[in-house]
C-alpha cells in the first residue's frame, strides 16, 4: 500500500507559512536537497487542503507549481465547499472526510506515495492514524507568527522515530516515521 507523507518546509519557530500566507522565506531558503529531491520523486498523487489551493492558485501557479514544477500527477484537493471552487480540471475535488480522500489518493498514487500539502489536512491525516513519514526542512528563520506546522488544544501526543537527518547549506532535513500505536 502506499506510504503517506507529509513534506514540508518549517520554520525554526514551527511555522509552515509566515503571516498572510508569506512563504518567500521558503523559497529563499530552498537550496539543493537529495531527501527533498527524492521525496518529490516517490510522490505519485498529492492530497491537499483547499487554503493549500487557494494560496497556491492566487501566487504560486497552483497545480503546474507543485515543486516549482518539477513535479506531475494527479491532485486531490479537500473541501466543504466543492461549489465554491472553480471550475479547474487539474484537481479532483474531495468532500467525504479524510479517511475516504487518503483512500483514493493513495489508489490514484498507484503504488507510489501519497505527498499531503496542507498543515490542517496534514494534521488531520495523524490523527486519523494514516500518516506514514514527515520530511521537514528546518529553515533558519524566525517567522512569529503565520500557519502552524501542528496542533491546537487538546491535541494528543504523537511518537515519531527519526530514520533520517541531513542537511543541505543552512536547511536541516529530517525524516520521520510515525509510530503507530499497536491494534
Ligand atoms: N511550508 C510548506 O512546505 C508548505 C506546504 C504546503 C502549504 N503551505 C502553506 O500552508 C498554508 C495552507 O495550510 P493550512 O494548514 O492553512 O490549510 P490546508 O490544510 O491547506 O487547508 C485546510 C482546509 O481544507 C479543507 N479541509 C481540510 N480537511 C477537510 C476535510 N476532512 N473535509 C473537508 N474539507 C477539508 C477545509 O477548507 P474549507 O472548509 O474551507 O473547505 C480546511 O479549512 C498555506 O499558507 C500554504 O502556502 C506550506
Amino acid at each position: 500500500m502506499s506510504t503517506v507523507i507529509w513534506h514540508t518546509m518549517m520554520s525554526l519557530d514551527g511555522f509552515v507559512a509566515g503571516p498572510d500566507d508569506t512563504m518567500d522565506w521558503a523559497f529563499s531558503h530552498g537550496g539543493r536537497s537529495a531527501l527533498a529531491d527524492e521525496t518529490r520523486d516517490s510522490i505519485g498523487a498529492i492530497l491537499a487542503g483547499r487554503r493549500w489551493y487557494d494560496v497556491a492558485s492566487a501566487r504560486y501557479d497552483g497545480v503546474a507549481g507543485i515543486y516549482g514544477g518539477a513535479w506531475t500527477g494527479p491532485v486531490f484537493v479537500l473541501t466543504h465547499r466543492p461549489e465554491d471552487l472553480p471550475d479547474d480540471p487539474t484537481v479532483t475535488v474531495l468532500s467525504d472526510g479524510i479517511e475516504d480522500a487518503v483512500s483514493v489518493a493513495r489508489r490514484a498514487a498507484d503504488g507510489r506515495a501519497v505527498g499531503v500539502l496542507g498543515a490542517i489536512t496534514a494534521g488531520q491525516v495523524v490523527r486519523a492514524g494514516l500518516l506514514d513519514e514527515i520530511i521537514v526542512h528546518i529553515a533558519p528563520i524566525l517567522l512569529g507568527d503565520g500557519v502552524r506546522f501542528y496542533g491546537a488544544p487538546g491535541t494528543t501526543a504523537t511518537e515519531l522515530e527519526l530514520v533520517e537527518r541531513g542537511d543541505s547549506e543552512q536547511v536541516i532535513d529530517l525524516r520521520y516515521r510515525v509510530r503507530h500505536p499497536a491494534a
